[in-house]
């Protein structure tokens, strides 16, 4: 029997009740299998850092190297609570993950799902969406390079420097193409580079060279704010988006806003190399506003469950889990899943994943 060790950080917020969910449904979904799942939790946060002071420390760090995946629920305070810094928890703790565990693809997949409306017209079970987006996920503006000069002075400079690599953006690239060929075999590129054009030129023709390796992936090429429009006006012409850290955090708020709700959106931070563990997270927050009234979506931490077990070679298990979902949406559809709690959902998949 294989054992794979999961290290759990449910995090702040709704984060620590979807992912009690999720551990449900990983556990019915694998009873059948010859591997075991076993957890470990993590304290982490920003609760954990209000009592301790500490964001992520080393220790717990290479703790987390050890496991073969991590489940993520949600991290981040409430931004009314001046207590806690903007960005600290952001920055240090879970960008700290996705950085030194070298997450570079942040994989977030956007469907239809049969029973949930889409707010958009002329998106139904007969035209439905369903594309991923792979955001780059260790650099851009997110790398951290820039700074604050003259603070509190009328002649203050904030520079934020997005940081682009050869090594970095190539590796995205040649994953996406990757992915289009396993899917429909168009890669969309999506950028800036009529403005950005250092960094756009030097995501347009790394598309263009890796493309040379994939001759039946058709490619085109889209601003990103075209892309906004586009993915309202018609989701359905995309498969498989690449696109920098910062697009691709902005697209994929609204890309699960166009299929029927953030509470669905699962991702996955993929360490491509197998150096580190990837983490599998919804792409939502920790929700302070729905925290702890049971009242929060458990379905995007699901699916991200389920990602984590295709990850990890169980994709059978994890395709159950995914019909488990779509079945039981389809039937909340009709019957309503108003009024059941966060537990109670989860009770539920659990039910279609035995039954
Ligand atoms: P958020 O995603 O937490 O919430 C946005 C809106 O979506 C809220 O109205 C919330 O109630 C709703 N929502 C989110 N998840 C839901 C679910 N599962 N079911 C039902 N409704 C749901 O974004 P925010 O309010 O901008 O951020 C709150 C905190 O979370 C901040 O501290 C932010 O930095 C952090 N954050 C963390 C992550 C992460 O850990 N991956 C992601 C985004 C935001
Ligand atoms: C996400 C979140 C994070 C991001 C924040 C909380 C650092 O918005 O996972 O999409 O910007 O990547
Ligand atoms: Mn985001």
């Amino acid at each position: 029997e294989n054992t794979f060790e999961i290290a759990v950080i449910g995090g702040d917020g709704i984060g620590p009740e979807v992912v009690a969910e999720a551990r449900k449904v990983l556990d019915a979904a694998v009873a059948g299998e010859s591997a075991r799942l076993n957890y470990t939790e993590y304290s982490l946060g920003a609760a954990h850092w209000l009592s301790t002071g500490e964001t992520l420390t080393e220790e717990t760090l290479n703790a987390l190297r050890e496991h073969d995946a991590i489940l993520f629920g949600a991290v981040g305070a409430d931004p009314l609570d001046t207590r806690v810094p903007s960005g600290i928890i952001e920055r240090e703790l879970l960008l700290g993950l996705r950085f030194n565990l070298d997450h570079c693809v942040n994989l977030r997949p956007t469907r239809s799902f049969p029973g949930v409306t889409s707010p958009l017209r002329g998106v139904d079970d007969e035209h439905p969406i369903d594309f991923v987006v792979v955001r780059e996920g260790t650099e851009g503006p997110y790398a951290g390079n820039g700074g604050l000069l003259r603070r509190g002075t009328t002649a203050e400079i904030a520079t934020e420097v997005s940081v682009n690599t050869a090594y970095g953006v190539r590796r995205v690239v040649e994953d996406a193409f990757t992915r289009a060929q396993a899917r429909d075999k168009h890669l969309t590129l999506v950028h800036k580079n009529n403005v950005l054009t250092y960094s756009g030129d030097l995501w347009t023709r790394t598309t263009a060279a890796v493309a040379e390796s994939f001759p039946d992936v058709r490619w085109d090429y889209m601003h990103v704010d075209a892309a906004t429009i586009h993915m309202v006006n018609n989701p359905q012409r995309f498969d498989v988006i690449v696109t920098d850290n910062l697009f691709g955090d902005i697209l994929t708020d609204l890309a699960p806003a166009i299929t029927g709700g953030i509470g669905l959106a699962s991702s996955g931070s993929i360490n491509t190399s197998g150096t580190a563990p990837s983490m599998f997270e919804p792409v939502h927050g920790s929700a302070p506003d729905i925290a702890g009234k049971q009242i929060a979506d458990p379905t995007a931490a699901v699916l991200s469950a389920a990602l984590m077990l295709d990850h990890l070679g169980m994709s059978e298990a994890a395709e159950r889990i995914e019909a488990a979902v779509l079945s039981q949406l389809t039937e909340w559809a009709t019957e309503g899943a108003a009024g059941l709690s966060t537990s109670q959902r989860g009770d539920a998949f659990v039910a279609r994943l035995s039954g």
